[in-house]
């Protein structure tokens, strides 16, 4: 079978490679790839934004499955362009991707079907929006409401943060994002995510993970994509995990299609455990990045079927098997991220990966000029280790890390501290 996969960051060079692994798989193209997925399969150059040019190359390539692996293309309906003309699509339509696109139609499905997630108000005006405040207590949290990759969030710890982060939205800080904001209570407790598959009727649960969203040792520094992460999330319990399916997952797949907005593809939900139990941050439409890396270096089973299924509308019919070691990915990416950075330094060597088949290193912004590989991206190189303990994977990941020259590279050296710190507990 011919694939398309759709992407070119870390997260797509783990989904490459597990694809190019199945014995089912004829092509894999990727459009537009980077470095590390050209061991995968061809990288192309596509203009995604053209929907029929999508088409015409997968007519023309025999593509079966296209694999969209980012928000923005699904957001902006290329699964339904591509459905429209018989191709299979492991993503969700426009309209189901608003699961991710707007955080306002996530917040009211999540109260039209019961599914616990913090109180919350939206606005469209600065004015309206500064009311709501009067009735809150803090901290209280602000969202701009559209896609904002992962900026558009303010913990406000008084009235004047919360007043400055309602102008600043409105005043255009996140372009159309910002057009409507969502105001929510501040939830407490530990964050972790849980990815499952859906084809619209059918979940099949993959695994938890945990990120370190800031850039930072001891969780100190901006917000990035993510600089590191592991799998499974010691926090999630088997209880929890059911819990978690009964009252977010089934609720939201049984929602969707009954408004007639089937979601097909991999739901992301971020959670958090309170004392009340597990309640819904927000969703994604996607894999996590660097979250992929990690269920990947974890999967057993061949990928390949799994999307397919998915794709097909057959997802009870297959199962998937895991390690259960647990991974973990350290991102090493370029100095001054996420704030500006230099582009183009020169990567000297990438070291090599452990024999045992226990180590990868997933590429993210990176690409081959002349002969030398490139840092292109802020986030540049996942170094992902498995291990029997959280402790013995970070052990390895720092390990196989340490093998790679890269000068204008830094990456965090705590990822795992809160697992580790379980573990040690035990
Ligand atoms: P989001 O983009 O909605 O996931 O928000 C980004 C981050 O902000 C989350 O990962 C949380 O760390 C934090 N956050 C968002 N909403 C809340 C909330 N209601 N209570 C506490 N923290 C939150
Ligand atoms: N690592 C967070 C995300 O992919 O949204």
């Amino acid at each position: 079978m011919n694939i398309l996969l759709i992407g070119s960051g870390g997260r797509e060079h783990a989904l490459a490679w597990a694809l190019a692994k199945s014995p089912v798989l004829n092509k894999l193209f990727i459009a537009p790839g980077n470095a590390g997925t050209k061991a995968c399969g061809e990288n192309v150059a596509l203009d995604i934004e053209d929907h029929e040019k999508v088409v015409a190359f997968c007519r023309e390539n025999l593509v079966k499955l296209v694999v969209v692996g980012p928000e923005a293309p699904l957001v902006d309906g290329l699964a339904d362009s591509l459905r429209a003309n018989d191709l299979l699509v492991f993503g969700p339509s426009k309209a189901a991707a608003q699961l991710e696109g707007s955080k306002g139609f996530t917040k009211d499905l999540c109260q039209r079907a019961n599914i616990p997630t913090a109180a919350y108000g939206r606005f469209t005006s600065a004015l309206e929006a500064k009311k709501y405040l009067s009735s809150q207590s803090y901290p209280i949290v602000i969202k701009a409401d559209g896609l904002a990759a992962g900026k558009g969030v303010v913990i406000a710890q008084d009235e004047a943060e919360a007043l400055a982060a309602i102008d600043n939205c409105f005043e255009g800080a996140f372009g159309s994002a910002g057009a409507e904001v969502v105001i929510e209570a501040f939830l407490d407790g530990e964050e972790a995510s849980f990815f499952v598959l859906t084809d619209g009727t059918n979940i099949l649960p993959l695994a938890t993970a945990q990120d370190h969203k800031r850039a930072y040792d001891n969780d100190a520094g901006p917000n990035t994509g993510g600089m590191g992460a592991y799998s499974p999330a010691p926090v999630m319990s088997e209880e929890l995990i059911q819990q978690t399916l009964d009252t977010i997952i089934k609720p939201t797949v049984e929602q969707m299609r009954a408004e007639a907005m089937p979601f097909q593809g991999v739901l992301y939900a971020g959670l958090m455990i309170t004392d009340k139990g597990p309640e819904l941050i927000e969703y994604n439409a996607r894999f996590g990045d660097p979250e992929c890396q990690v269920l990947m270096l974890r999967l057993k089973s061949d990928f390949l079927p799994l999307l397919l299924a998915c794709a097909e509308g057959t997802l009870d019919k297959v199962e998937a098997e895991w390690f259960d070691e647990t991974a973990l990915t350290v991102v090493m990416a370029s100095q001054g991220y996420p704030g500006s950075y230099e582009k183009g330094t020169v990567i000297d060597d990438l070291g090599s990966d452990f024999a045992d088949g226990s180590t990868m290193l997933f590429h993210a912004g990176t690409c081959e000029k002349d002969g030398q590989l490139l840092a292109t991206g802020g986030r540049v190189l996942n170094i992902t280790a498995r291990g029997a303990t959280v402790s013995e994977a970070k052990e390895k990941a720092y390990t196989r890390l340490q093998s790679v020259k890269w000068e204008n590279g830094f990456y965090r050296e705590d990822i795992g501290w809160r697992a580790v710190e379980r573990e040690h507990k035990k």
